[in-house]
């Protein structure tokens, strides 16, 4: 859970403060990740080209980055773009969402440094083009000393692809340093990841209603907590990320454990019986 204190919740819609104050500042989510979906469908009912939801897709990606940094949530990664809409898409989709993509850092740095907020990304960002690359790193490097949220961006990102390049890169260093494999443990894979730096998400927010994981941080989701809502996403601002929130926090998380509600623990095993049967 997050340290309190860096909290600008006066600047929070008057909507948002009031979901807010239902929240439990002590139990705000450290991670929040967001795949991101019904650009699509969102032009479509309406009878508009596709490209017209993805634009207003990206204004949502603003919105919800920064009432995620008046709350003072430390990491939001959003599921921009993977390597299966690269490879699946039309290329004149693929083409525009990778203009939107460099619009949207030249049009929004400034909003993002008002905002206190730090750009990254996850993902094989290195076969992006060129061009978007370069804008990528601009806005990385504008925002690096920003200390609000961290907006994770997963570009060309796949959780299986992701995995492959941990794999690669734990081999190559076993190898160097002549480590036996029954050496490795959990924390190596963790450490070459895309993600080492984060924390695992503590919640996961799928738009549009379908029940999928569709390849996104297939390591870090281990215990992550799912909530899925039929909104579209170019529909979804910040107070439904509150929302979400709010029902994250009536959860209960075990991590495998036992809930505080599931009867008593016998502390001697020799007296437990079979009663059943
Ligand atoms: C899914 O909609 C959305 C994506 C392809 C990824 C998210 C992209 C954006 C929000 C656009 C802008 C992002 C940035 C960071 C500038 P879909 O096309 O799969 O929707 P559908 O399932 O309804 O067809």
């Amino acid at each position: 859970m997050q340290p309190s204190g860096t909290l600008r919740i006066h600047e929070l819609t008057a909507e948002e403060r009031a979901v807010y104050a239902t929240l439990k500042p002590e139990q705000l989510p450290e991670h929040v990740a967001i795949i991101m979906d019904g650009n699509g469908r969102w032009a479509g009912r309406r009878s508009l080209k596709r490209f017209l939801g993805h634009q207003q897709g990206a204004k949502s990606v603003q919105l919800v980055t920064e009432t995620a940094s008046r709350i003072g949530l430390p990491w939001l990664t959003l599921y921009a773009f993977s390597l299966e809409n690269n490879l699946r898409r039309p290329r004149a989709e693929v083409n525009f969402l990778m203009r939107l993509l460099k619009s949207y850092l030249e049009s929004n740095v400034q909003r993002m440094m008002d905002n206190n907020v730090r750009i990254r990304y996850i993902g094989r960002t290195h076969d992006l083009p060129p061009e978007v690359q370069d804008k990528m790193r601009w806005a990385e490097e504008t925002t690096a000393r920003n200390t609000g949220t961290t907006l994770t961006l997963a570009l060309n990102y796949g959780g299986r692809s992701e995995m492959v390049d941990a794999f690669r890169g734990l081999a190559a260093e076993m190898q160097q340093k002549n480590i036996p494999p029954s050496h490795i443990c959990e924390e190596d894979i963790h450490r070459h990841l895309y993600t080492a730096h984060m924390p695992d998400p503590d919640l996961l927010i799928r738009t549009s209603g379908e029940m999928r994981i569709s390849n996104f941080l297939l390591w870090q989701i281990a215990y992550t907590e799912i909530f899925v809502t039929e909104r579209l996403w170019p529909d979804f601002r910040g107070i439904h990320l509150l929302e979400a929130i709010a029902d994250f926090q009536r959860r209960e998380r075990r991590f495998g454990g036992i809930g505080e509600s599931c009867g008593e623990v016998e502390e001697d095993p020799e007296r437990m019986r079979i009663v059943a049967g």
